[in-house]
């Protein structure tokens, strides 16, 4: 019988240790930031800043190092963004429904593994898009609102511990028609597309688990079906900066 409260912010707390453990209770979450990392463009002049809502523990930083971006990261846990700290990420404690930014101040939003957690989505998605520059791009991914999904991640996930115990409320997942209206209705357009872990990695890690020195190197691949997991992209309606431009075209790959 799960005695805690789900969706509760402060699991992140204990979990803390997890974060960067090779193979640990959030290795999923490496081949998420990996795959969406991949729909980021190269900034068109170096120290463009990127948000990054909902950071955890910073595991896009290496990707968003490697582009040349400020990483701006926005948590409520003080544990994940010391962590994130470490990686880089400047970080700021904040609700995702009440950025701690001013308009227009970011050059690519990216909001990954966080819709399926907030409260007030629509309160969300309008602060993400008030922070958004015009011509600035979103980028996310996010757990549908579908009976397979609610099976996947918290009945069998949690049954079998690959996601841990009490971490998702899934009254909170959030279909791709409703985020699309959202993102929509602040003038950013969202194209989505399904994905999955590909299944020798996730094979492979449910194997490894218990060995500390292995990492099982999975991946996020695209899927035909946005049932479970999926990805958005959009750009917010605007003069777009030309470099950025330029860059999205030559960098990000959509093949959807
Ligand atoms: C599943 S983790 C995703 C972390 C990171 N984006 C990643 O993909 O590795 C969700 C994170 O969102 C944070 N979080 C949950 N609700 C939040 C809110 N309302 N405002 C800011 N952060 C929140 C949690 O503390 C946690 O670090």
């Amino acid at each position: 019988m799960l005695s805690i409260r789900r969706n509760d912010p402060c699991q992140y707390d204990t979990l803390a240790g997890e974060w960067w453990r090779p193979g640990g209770g959030f290795e999923l979450l490496h081949w998420l930031a990996a795959a969406r990392a991949e729909l980021i463009p190269r900034p068109g002049t170096p120290g463009q800043v990127l948000l990054d809502a909902g950071c955890g523990g910073g595991l896009l930083a290496p990707h968003v190092t490697a582009l040349g971006y400020r990483h701006v990261g926005v948590d409520l846990r003080p544990p994940g963004l010391a962590l994130a700290a470490d990686r880089g990420v400047t970080p700021l404690a904040g609700d995702v429904a009440a950025l701690p930014l001013a308009d227009g101040s970011a050059d690519v939003v990216v909001a990954g593994e966080i819709l399926e957690h907030v409260t007030d989505l629509s309160g969300t998605v309008a602060e993400l898009c008030r922070v958004l520059r015009p011509g600035g791009r979103v980028v996310l991914d996010t757990l549908n609102d579908t009976a397979l999904s609610r099976l996947i991640t918290v009945t069998l996930g949690e049954r079998f511990g690959v996601v841990p115990t009490g971490l998702h409320d899934p009254a909170l997942f959030v279909s791709p028609a409703r985020l699309r209206a959202e993102f929509a209705r602040h003038g950013v357009p969202l194209a989505v597309r399904g994905i999955r872990p590909s299944l020798p990695g996730l094979v492979r890690w449910l194997a490894l688990r218990r060995d500390p020195d292995e990492r099982p190197l999975g991946r996020v691949v695209p899927t035909f079906s946005t049932a479970v997991l999926y990805q958005g992209v959009g750009r917010k309606s605007g003069p777009a900066p030309a470099a950025l431009v330029t860059a999205t075209a030559a960098d990000v790959r959509r093949p959807w």
